[in-house]
């Protein structure tokens, strides 16, 4: 489904070349659900945008569905993205002036998605991520770990084939993790969402099916993961 190759990210600052994904060959193929780990700074949040359509290469391709997204127009590209692509960013970027529900509805707005429809969508999601109750407030009331989880929803609402997630669950406790890493998992299962999911918690990246590992801008092991089984319960410390 995705292919990259030979994909470089150059950044210049000053006189200083930081090469931050630097000769990168990956293939994903429609229905993965595969974690991206490495030291921080390896590159995983730069692969990610690059995959994401979010940013473009300093050079090498990606091509989604055998489409060479070079060839795409600044338009295509991003109706491709809204379409297809589900970003959970680190910083969450939600916007601070709308409600949980008017964030995750963002994306269907852009795709045109009537008010009624886009409502009952929003809702949907955020009960997914047992927010229901926090619909209406504003992601300055809402703790880290609940923003987070209203940007996974924002993510999942226009059911995009392929999910990008960096460190989605970075604020949450144990549980919150096992429930949200549970419900990707589910979601792939049954309805075949392709996942990549960038993650410092090895407990995370054990429970998907492909460990891809980044070292200095460059794939420095890629292998089977365990896909641990998840029993998600609520243990001292954890809140629901
Ligand atoms: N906009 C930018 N301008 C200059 N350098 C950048 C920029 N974005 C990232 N970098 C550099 O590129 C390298 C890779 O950064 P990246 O954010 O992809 O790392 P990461 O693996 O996601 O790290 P973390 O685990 O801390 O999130 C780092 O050395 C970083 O300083
Ligand atoms: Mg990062």
């Amino acid at each position: 489904m995705i292919v990259a190759s030979g994909l470089r990210k150059i950044y210049r600052v000053g006189s200083m070349e930081i090469k931050a994904v630097d000769g990168l060959d990956i293939f994903i193929e429609a229905g993965e659900f595969l974690s991206i780990v490495g030291p921080s700074g390896s590159g995983k949040t730069t692969l990610l945008h690059l995959l994401g359509l979010l940013d473009a290469p300093t050079s090498g391709s990606i091509s989604i569905d055998g489409m060479d997204t070079a060839a795409l127009s600044p338009k295509q590209l991003t109706r491709l993205r809204r379409e297809k692509i589900g970003f959970v960013f680190q910083e969450f970027n939600l916007l601070p002036v709308l409600n949980a529900r008017e964030n995750v509805e963002l994306p269907l707005r852009y795709l045109k998605v009537p008010a009624e429809e886009r409502r009952r969508r929003a809702l949907r999601a955020l009960e997914m991520v047992s927010l229901t109750d926090r619909a209406d407030n504003r992601p300055g009331q809402l703790s880290g770990g609940e923003q987070q989880r209203v940007a996974i929803a924002r993510a999942l609402v226009t059911e995009p084939v392929l999910v990008l997630a960096d460190e989605p669950t970075g604020e949450l406790d144990t549980y919150n993790t096992c429930k949200v890493i549970e419900l990707m998992r589910d979601l792939n299962r049954d309805t075949g969402q392709t996942f990549a999911i960038v993650t410092h918690d090895p407990m995370v990246a054990d429970y998907t099916r492909r460990i891809v590992s980044l070292r200095d801008g460059r794939i420095a092991s890629d292998s089977a993961g365990p896909e641990a089984a998840l029993e998600c319960d609520a243990g001292a410390g954890d809140i629901r």
